[in-house]
């Protein structure tokens, strides 16, 4: 284990661009459970995970419904409001703070990187934090809206103030797709990177599970197309993607990954800016 936090170390230190793509196990040493760890939420109640795939067919059929069932319901991943940042968002703070890590992608609604202060982020799968207008993609925050008296006075659902749109909770729901601002520039992140860590994912929900594939492929094609003589000026033929999870993935078992760490985010991540603050000295 010691040899691969030094190894990441390195391969951090050597990259240009490093991005990390992140899911539900970095925030369960913040109190938030995972979906389908052990003790995952859809590992424990697979029922609540079929539910959740027709809350969007909910939605779209009566978004009033949607929103009453919203504001009086229990949240699946309990109180997030509480929730702190743990070590492992505060080691990528670091690393972006170094000029190493460039963008954190991640599934995560529960706002710990905003919290913790990643700058450049991009919410794949939206945030709690915000609410978003399904048809011009704006975003705002919840009080921007005084929703229990919209329920009060069954002006539900919220519309948006500029386009009149229907506006929903930023989160992403199944068989909604991702807002497409999203989705562009996380493929320009992965795109442009030649370093990802992948941490705390399960990595089996698309289109997310595809980016690191896509960040493999695009690199080998750049390359070819290099050598090849057609334009494409690959700086480097490869893409270095380091997992840190609980258990190995499809990403491991198909070799997509170079190696796991495998653990918990909150130590290992921070045990590699210790190794990266080593090294550069
Ligand atoms: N450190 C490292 N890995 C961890 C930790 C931890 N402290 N805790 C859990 N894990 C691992 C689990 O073993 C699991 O492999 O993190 C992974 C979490 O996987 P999932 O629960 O599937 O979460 P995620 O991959 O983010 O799910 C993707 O599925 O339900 C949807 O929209 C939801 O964004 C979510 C998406």
């Amino acid at each position: 284990m010691e040899n691969l936090i030094e190894r990441a170390a390195r391969d951090l230190l050597n990259s240009r661009y490093a991005i990390a793509l992140t899911g539900a196990g970095m925030s369960t040493e913040s109190g938030i459970p995972d979906f389908r760890g052990p003790s995952g939420i859809w590992t424990k109640n697979p029922e609540a995970e079929r539910k959740a795939y027709r809350s969007y067919e909910t939605f779209l059929h009566d978004p009033r419904k949607w929103w009453e069932e919203r504001l009086t319901g229990p949240n699946l991943l309990g109180d997030l409001a509480g929730a702190a940042p743990n070590a492992g968002h505060r080691a990528l703070v670091e690393l972006e703070k170094a000029g190493i890590l460039k963008c954190v992608i991640t599934q995560n609604i529960d706002g710990l990187h905003e919290k913790a202060g990643t700058s450049k982020l991009l919410e794949y799968h939206g945030s709690v934090l915000k609410l978003r207008c399904i048809h011009c993609t704006l975003r705002f925050r919840p009080h921007e809206f005084d929703l229990k008296k919209l329920m009060s006075e069954g002006k539900l659902p919220p519309r948006c103030p500029y386009c009149q749109g229907i506006v929903k909770t930023d989160t992403v729901a199944f068989g909604e797709s991702i807002p497409q601002d999203v989705a562009d520039m996380s493929l320009e992140e992965v795109w442009k990177c030649d370093l990802m860590l992948i941490c705390g994912t399960s990595a089996v929900v698309y289109p997310f599970a595809n980016l690191p594939r896509i960040a493999r492929q695009s690199r080998y094609e750049d390359h070819w197309k290099a050598e090849a003589g057609l334009g494409a000026v690959a700086s480097s033929p490869s893409v270095k993607i380091i997992e840190i999870n609980g258990e190995p993935t499809p990403l491991t078992a198909e070799g997509i990954s170079d190696y796991i760490i495998t653990g918990k985010t909150g130590e290992i991540l921070p045990q590699i800016v210790e190794a990266v603050k080593k090294l550069k000295k």
